[in-house]
């Protein structure tokens, strides 16, 4: 009986946090109720990254009360973190019923072995980091509900052993907290997730053009107003959120708290001051940086948006210097990133001392310019004991030294030219690793052409890519990234403000984990197979928002069917009440242009998708005025004739307006009136409100814009005019995008 409850008890806490009724069922038709054991609770024997060798035991090990946690004096770290997600109090006992942790010297960096039989868990690392990967390991063959760091023991795991070690070293993250800030709690939050993934590298991205991030003492303007945007701050706003002051800055001790806590789970922090470009904020806080001229700002309304650092101050060295002084007493870390990515050179040609001083040395242009500019702050890196990283464009040239490492975003050409001239290359090409970048055609995200999925993730190969031996061994590592434009504009209004950073995170970094650590990987269908018997609910566990693959849609026979394959709860949603409900039965095939599905499983949801007349608008004859200019390229009439996004060539102000003037009263359930890039919350109209002329000679306010777009659902009313008026000036940007309508 004892027997009977023990395994119930483990049955429940597999599923605790997975929302999964169990009960025990009493058999009928006897005198005596007998309790019925449920089936064993399963155990897990996969591990993502897929690791080098598994070998499967008979036989599962249970942790309980008397079990300890034994290790070397070394690894109480290890120790005290594992304690995060097992109650384990046993410090000491017999090593028959122990986890044990332990260095072992014949094993290489990173490396480990672990081990579970009848006598407990053995763990060894050939360092620091070796013994941490097992804990990872560990706890992914531990059940689900550890991840909830509440479960109760016992607990138990199959008998197992698993030998590993990384393909690379270098297995790193991007996150940018420089365009939407993400306070310290966030921050450690993605280190968990890293952790869980062994990934060992957090490159954080900690300036950027709208903020500077971190504070400087020498220089405390930097971050206290360099931090934030909007309301009443000295920086005018961009990127999504517009009518209060936002943002934030870490002081240098929140910094070392997150590096502490980073190395605690096998991490290392590298921060990223991009320079000489991406540097707008610093310009406007500290305009000596920029070069010497004063630019133009009748399309911006006075606002400079210069983003570079003039090469030829002898000054802005000594700034470097000193912001690089105080940067390596919080960052132990053998490399600092100092950018080198996407520089204006047009800034350097309109400066006089620029220009004199590539004369003097004989500088091609801006490309060599930027070279000199890079070689000497890797002369100040230099003198403190630390090494550049850069972006590879910077390397173009062939100026920098070959220690120089490189982050290879560009391309897989780029990567395979800059590992082809011995740059030590961080493999990071945008349309693979960026996860910013959106999963699927009509989803959220950055632009991409295919979308970046977990099966672009699996499918990417070095081999196809074609790195020669030689080259490959130029590869430092794989990086992802994670930037943060679309980020602020996406914040959960329920509050919790990972969900969109962890909607673009999971799945998709469980593949590239795989691509940085394993020598042989999952193919897509064998990962994804694993998601969902598996991984789902280790997610769930953590309360992580995860992405389900959308719905499968087809109209037959009169008919909208959806389907999943993961059993998850299907949901629609029609665009002309914007109410959302499930879906239970196929719906009437008339609803096609105006619904859109997706769905959910715990704390998983997919996209939401729509049948191909979804995406479709309908194109009414109209003409499209303005009291701002329209670009020649990008005009008026191509937006008219629903071909592109109209340009125009200034920013607004107040009292600008947009008029979009129907050649016949037209009717309509829906109308969609948009301002900005479609993808992201920039060049819009964010502060105004759309009036709609029904009768022909009078307009009247429909509402306020909301992130520079209006839905307008006007209910059988005839429509001869609508008209978007600005109320505040538009973004730090030097034009308006103007979107074709959408309408239904
Ligand atoms: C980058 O995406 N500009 C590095
Ligand atoms: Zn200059």
């Amino acid at each position: 009986m004892k027997y009977l409850l023990l395994t119930y008890a483990l049955l429940i806490s597999q599923c605790a946090c997975a929302n999964n009724k169990t009960t025990a069922k009493s058999e009928k038709g006897s005198d005596t109720v007998k309790v019925v054991a449920p089936p064993p609770a399963p155990l897990f024997t996969d591990i993502i990254p897929q690791p080098l060798s598994i070998v499967k035991g008979e036989g599962r090990f249970t942790i309980d009360e008397r079990t300890a946690i034994l290790h070397d004096k070394e690894l109480a770290q290890a120790a005290d973190y594992l304690r995060l997600y097992l109650p384990i109090e046993r410090t000491s006992g017999s090593s028959n019923n122990a986890i044990q942790l332990a260095l072992d010297k014949t094993l290489g960096k990173e490396e480990y072995s672990l081990k579970i039989d009848k006598k407990g868990v053995a763990i060894r690392g050939g360092d620091y980091g070796g013994v941490f990967n097992a804990i990872q390991s560990l706890l992914q063959l531990l059940p689900h509900a550890v991840y909830s760091k509440s479960a109760q023991l016992p607990m138990e795991v199959s008998y197992i052993e698993v030998k590993d070690a990384p393909q690379y070293h270098y297995r790193g993250f991007l996150l940018d907290v420089a365009r939407t800030f993400q306070p310290v709690h966030e921050v450690k939050r993605v280190l968990d997730y890293m952790a869980f993934c062994k990934m060992n590298k957090l490159h954080l991205h900690l300036i950027d053009n709208p903020a500077w991030r971190i504070e400087i003492k020498k220089y405390p303007q930097l971050a206290q107003e360099g931090g934030f945007r909007g309301g009443d701050s000295r920086l005018h706003p961009i990127y999504g959120r517009f009518n209060q002051r936002y943002g934030g800055f870490y002081t240098q001790d929140e910094l070392r708290d997150i590096v502490a806590y980073a190395a605690q789970r096998n991490i290392e922090v590298i921060p990223e001051i991009d320079m000489p470009g991406h540097s707008k904020a610093l310009g406007a806080i500290m305009p000596e940086i920029l070069c010497n001229y004063t630019p133009k700002t009748s399309h911006t309304n006075g606002i400079d948006t210069r983003n570079v650092w003039c090469v030829a101050k002898e000054n802005n060295y000594a700034i470097i210097e000193d912001i690089v002084k105080e940067l390596v007493t919080i960052f132990p870390s053998e490399y600092l990133h100092i950018g080198g990515d996407e520089v204006s050179f047009s800034q350097w040609k309109q400066c006089p001392d620029c220009q004199r001083l590539m004369a003097q040395k004989g500088l091609s242009g801006g490309e060599q310019l930027e070279q000199h500019f890079l070689n000497r702050v890797s002369k100040i890196l230099e003198k403190y004991n630390r090494k550049a990283v850069v972006w590879d464009e910077a390397v173009d040239g062939g100026l920098l030294p070959k220690t120089t490492m490189v982050t290879g975003w560009r391309g897989v050409k780029q990567c395979l030219s800059t590992t082809a001239k011995g740059y030590p290359t961080i493999i990071m090409p945008a349309s693979v690793f960026y996860l910013d970048k959106r999963q699927s055609t009509h989803e959220r995200g950055h632009l991409s052409s295919k979308g970046v999925s977990l099966r672009t993730i699996c499918d990417f190969s070095f081999e196809n890519a074609g790195f020669t031996a030689e080259q490959r061994k130029n590869i430092a590592g794989i990086e992802a990234a994670f930037w943060s434009e679309i980020y602020l504009a996406n914040i959960n209004p329920r509050g919790h403000f990972s969900d969109y950073l962890e909607y673009m995170i999971f799945p998709r970094i469980f593949g590239v984990a795989e691509v940085a650590w394993s020598k042989e990987r999952r193919s897509y269908d064998v990962m994804y197979s694993l998601l969902k018997e598996n991984f789902y609910r280790k997610l769930h566990c953590m309360s992580a928002t995860f992405r389900l693959e959308s719905p499968t849609i087809k109209v037959e026979k009169g008919k909208i069917f959806a389907s999943t394959s993961d059993g998850s709860q299907i949901y629609y949603k029609d665009i002309r009440t914007n109410k959302t409900q499930e879906y239970k039965v196929p719906l009437n095939a008339d609803m096609a242009p105006f619904v859109t599905l997706h769905s959910r499983l715990m704390t998983g949801y997919s996209n939401s998708v729509g049948t191909p007349s979804f995406y479709l608008s309908r194109t009414p004859e109209v003409a499209i005025t303005s009291s701002m200019p329209f670009s020649k390229n990008r005009s008026a009439e191509r937006c008219a004739t629903y071909k592109t996004a109209a340009y125009t060539t200034r920013c607004a102000k107040a009292g600008d307006w947009v008029e979009f003037r129907f050649t016949s009263p037209l009717e309509c359930s829906y109308l969609k009136v948009a301002t900005g890039y479609a993808h992201l919350h920039r060049c819009l109209i964010y502060k105004g409100h759309v009036e709609v002329c029904y009768d022909g000679e009078s307009f009247v306010k429909a509402g306020n814009l909301s992130n520079g777009a209006y839905e307008l659902r006007p209910k059988k009313r005839a429509i001869h005019a609508l008209r978007i008026v600005a109320t505040g000036i538009s973004d730090a940007e030097n034009k308006v995008i103007i979107q074709p309508l959408v309408i239904k």
